[in-house]
């Protein structure tokens, strides 16, 4: 029995030298100490000692044990030292490596200028305002003074849902569904998405974009459409641009106008972009029309107002001097890449 100990002993101590990980470590303690352990085999077997040998041997057995299990405590607390060394060495990071480069994107041009006119007119107190872009014809066009089979109907090629409810073909109804919840003075301007059945082309699409303006309060004259419109056109394309007013129609205002910019690629003088003119056409504006004011329930002795729309595709084009409106629609990273 005496050798048998020996032999476990000696094994144990061979193989502990071996043992790398404290997991491997437990293995080897279960193997030799555990429950069915080879140590405690022999205890087992010292039944069948005669009685004076039993102490002896016994002795001799809790000794080894101790022995056994001391050192198993030391190599546990050294293996266990290894492995927190080891992790924090895995785990070190160099704070002197360049990080990977990340590609950051960039807005569309269309968003730039739109965040521009956002700024620009919240700068002059305009409140900006969304409407919906599937929208009920009365807002669209009756309260617009645009009723059925109206013949100015026909310059906006509408798709219809049904009888009564269209894809908005301009932002107007925004201005019309705020005059008639909200008293003056009214200060808005509401930028969205517009549909028109129109073919695609350099200058056409059937969903573009439009920013509407609207201004309603006591004495409100053609003078301050003008001084707002000439501080928005200065504001986005530079100093000296201003505005050309040519008479015009629009059933929703009156009287209206066809406005024109100083054409920023000349500066006026006339050139290709202007075809010789100097003069760019940009947006429609006009008083609004006093029919209009009563239909949304502003009473029109005490109240006028403006308006004007334009879109911001157009404004993009004429900011960036992009040759073909499609630019804005096709996502070619070479064309937006440029507006870094
Ligand atoms: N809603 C008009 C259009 O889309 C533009 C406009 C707005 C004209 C406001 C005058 C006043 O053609």
């Amino acid at each position: 029995m005496q050798e048998k100990l020996k032999a476990i002993r000696e094994n144990f101590i061979e193989e502990l030298k071996n043992v790398q990980d404290t997991n491997a470590l437990e293995q080897l303690r279960i193997r030799v100490l555990g429950k069915k352990g080879e140590l405690t085999s022999i205890l087992r077997g010292m039944g069948q000692l005669s009685p004076e040998e039993r102490p002896r041997m016994g002795q001799i057995v809790n000794e080894t044990r101790a022995k056994l299990e001391s050192a198993i405590e030391s190599a546990q607390a050294t293996l266990k030292e290894k492995e927190k060394a080891l992790r924090l060495q895995r785990e070190t990071i160099d704070v002197t490596i360049p990080p990977a480069e990340r590609s950051a994107g960039s807005l569309h041009p269309m968003n730039i200028v739109l965040n521009d006119l956002i700024e620009i007119f919240t700068g002059m107190g305009f409140e900006t305002v969304e409407g919906p872009e599937i929208e009920y014809d009365h807002y669209n066009f009756e309260l617009l003074n645009l009723p059925k089979n109206h013949p100015a109907r026909d310059a906006q090629d509408t798709f219809y849902v049904d009888e009564n409810v269209v894809l908005r073909t301009h932002t107007s109804p925004v201005q019309a569904r705020v005059m008639t919840t909200r008293k003056p003075p009214i200060r808005i301007i509401s930028p969205g998405r517009v549909y028109r059945a129109d073919e695609v082309d350099a200058t056409h699409s059937p969903v573009f974009h439009q920013i509407e303006g609207l201004v309603i309060d006591k004495n409100i004259s053609m003078g301050d459409l003008k001084g707002t419109l000439d501080t928005f056109a200065q504001r986005l394309y530079g100093k000296g641009i201003v505005t050309r007013f040519r008479p015009s129609f629009f059933p929703f205002t009156e009287p209206s106008a066809e406005v024109d910019l100083t054409c920023s690629a000349c500066g006026g003088k006339g050139c290709r972009v202007c075809k010789g003119t100097g003069w760019i056409e940009v947006l429609g504006a006009g008083m609004v029309n006093p029919r209009v004011l009563e239909m949304c329930g502003i009473d029109s002795r005490e109240y006028s107002g403006f308006a004007f729309g334009m879109g911001i595709e157009r404004l993009t084009i004429l900011k960036y001097n992009v040759p073909d409106m499609r630019y804005l629609y096709e996502n070619d990273l070479r064309f937006l890449k440029q507006f870094r």
